[in-house]
């Protein structure tokens, strides 16, 4: 069999998963030319930013990778139609939210963008070309992508090759925060498609630097059923473990003690059972209801109630935890100034897309608090955008009812709070001075922390009250 070889690459969709992922295929494959197009020219003209740190996507190491490959071998680009034609392969990387209106909606994935690529490489490309599923996207969409490649296309007096495709499906599992690492050292990498050569095509460039045998090739379908059951089992482990959480604290049992000593059985493993204030991301949510809708769309109502409980536990324990806090400051937090440590929805990631610390501060901005946010990479447009409500500062200007001020730094955060809530395990709070702070909130003060950052001993002597998730009293 002769394997086609590939020159070219084209990677539509320069998000969290096309940048990284095309960065890292980039610097591991010099003899391939990578361009990464976007519709979106800010973004592109980010991932073009002489300065690493306007980068669109903050991820630990990728400014490396990228400082390596661009302008070698890597490019970023506005220009889809002419990187469509130019490429061997095109990557389709594009986002695929739930539909927020018609037939699914709440559930299905909105597969407009993922059409309009379809669309696009049908009439662009040349000669043969494989396109491959790198989004997350419903069973079988594979056959609406093929079918619209299929579809003979005007062209140009001067253009008239007719064009042939292969479709793959290649979907991702990096984490963010760990993008790099997950990309350089994954678990596995899953390929489904039918076209051995195909497969092969694009099992020889992950072969540069992935062992063949963690080099998974399987049917198209189970390849896209795999990529949401494996963000359906993660989420679950989630659920499952704050659900546990809030059992600890009804019976004085401690959520951290029972992850470990259950964590430690090899048949369930230790992984993922970080109880937290719900999972985030832009991800666990959309592609579980996805699930959902497939396995009603396949007459599996019993299925689809199995998996959606997970959901709504999840939104349970991100209410719960404002509710509680309201509870313990005496019922009311009308014109109290609270901290909110972290906003993105896990540490080492600038996102914030469906991030609990959004659930929550809009939970307490309901009940009129002033809050004073901080987050080590998210900026304060995002996090207006984010609450729908502009920002009060400087901080003298944080007054009334249901307001919200952008902090430079925990210090200021922290100024005249009476409580402070840790939402994101940034590093940084790990390692807090809060005898320090301690003095600049309101007595009696509060530090609830969601992600058990904080060692209890740092605590001790300094006056503070401290409430951690999963812990019970007594
Ligand atoms: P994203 O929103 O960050 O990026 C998608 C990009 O596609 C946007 O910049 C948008 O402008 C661009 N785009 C949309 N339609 C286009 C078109 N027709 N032509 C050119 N550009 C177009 O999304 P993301 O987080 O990178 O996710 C992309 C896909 O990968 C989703 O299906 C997601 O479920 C999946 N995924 C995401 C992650 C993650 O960690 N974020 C991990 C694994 C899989
Ligand atoms: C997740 C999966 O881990 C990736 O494999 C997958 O590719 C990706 O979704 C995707 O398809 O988008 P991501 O959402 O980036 O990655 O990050 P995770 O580390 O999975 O965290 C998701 C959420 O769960 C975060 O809010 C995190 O704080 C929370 N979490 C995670 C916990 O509360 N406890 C844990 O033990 C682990």
């Amino acid at each position: 069999m002769t394997i086609h070889s590939i020159k070219a690459i084209c990677c539509i969709g320069a998000g969290y998963v096309g940048g990284p992922t095309m960065a890292v295929i980039a610097d591991r494959c010099p003899d391939i030319v990578v361009t990464v197009v976007d519709l979106n020219e800010a973004r592109i003209a980010a991932w073009n930013d002489p300065d690493l740190n306007q980068l669109p996507v903050y991820e630990p190491g990728l400014d490396v990778v990228i400082a390596r490959a661009r302008g070698r071998n890597l490019y970023f680009s506005t220009a889809v139609n002419e990187a469509i034609a130019a490429a061997d392969m095109v990557f389709i990387s594009v986002n695929t939210p739930t539909k927020t209106k018609g037939i699914g909606a709440g559930q299905a994935s909105d597969l407009r963008w993922v059409e309009a690529c379809a669309r696009q490489v049908a009439q662009y490309a040349k000669d043969h070309t494989i396109v491959i599923e790198k989004s997350t996207l419903p069973v079988r969409t594979a056959v609406a992508i093929k079918s619209i490649l299929d579809t003979p296309q005007q062209r140009s007096e001067v253009d008239q090759d007719v064009p042939t495709f292969s479709v793959l499906s290649n979907p991702e599992f990096l984490a963010e925060g760990t993008a790099i690492r997950d990309l350089e050292q994954p678990d596995r990498v899953l390929i489904g498609g039918e076209d051995s050569n195909a497969v092969e095509a694009l099992a020889t460039i992950y072969r540069h630097w992935v062992p063949n045998e963690k080099i998974l090739r399987t049917k198209l379908w189970s390849s896209e059923l795999s990529k949401l059951t494996a963000n359906a089992f993660l989420a679950q482990r989630i659920s499952s473990i704050n659900s546990v959480s809030a059992l600890c604290e009804a019976t004085g049992a401690d959520v951290r003690e029972v992850a470990l000593a259950i964590g430690t059985d090899s048949r369930i493993g230790s992984g993922f059972l970080s109880s937290g204030p719900g999972f985030g991301g832009s991800c666990f949510k959309k592609d579980i209801l996805n699930l959902v809708y497939l396995c009603h769309h396949f007459g599996l109502p019993e299925v689809a109630s199995y998996w959606e409980q997970v959901v709504t536990l999840n939104k349970w324990q991100q209410n719960r935890i404002a509710r509680l806090v309201v509870q313990r400051l005496f019922g009311t937090v009308t014109g109290k100034r609270l901290a909110i440590l972290g906003f993105a929805f896990k540490a080492d990631t600038n996102d914030t897309r469906d991030s609990p610390a959004i659930h929550i501060s809009m939970d307490l901005l309901e009940e009129g608090a002033q809050l004073a946010i901080h987050d080590p990479k998210v900026d304060s447009r995002q996090i207006a955008l984010d609450l729908k409500q502009s920002p009060s500062n400087p901080l003298s200007d944080l007054k009334g009812e249901g307001t919200w001020h952008f902090a430079i730094d925990v210090a200021e955060a922290v100024q005249g709070a009476d409580a402070v809530l840790i939402l994101t395990e940034w590093e940084q709070y790990q390692n807090l001075d809060w005898s320090n702070l301690a003095g600049l909130m309101r007595a009696p003060a509060w530090v609830f922390d969601t992600r058990s950052v904080i060692d209890p001993a740092q605590i001790a002597e300094t006056g503070l009250i401290l409430w951690r998730l999963g812990e019970g009293s007594g």
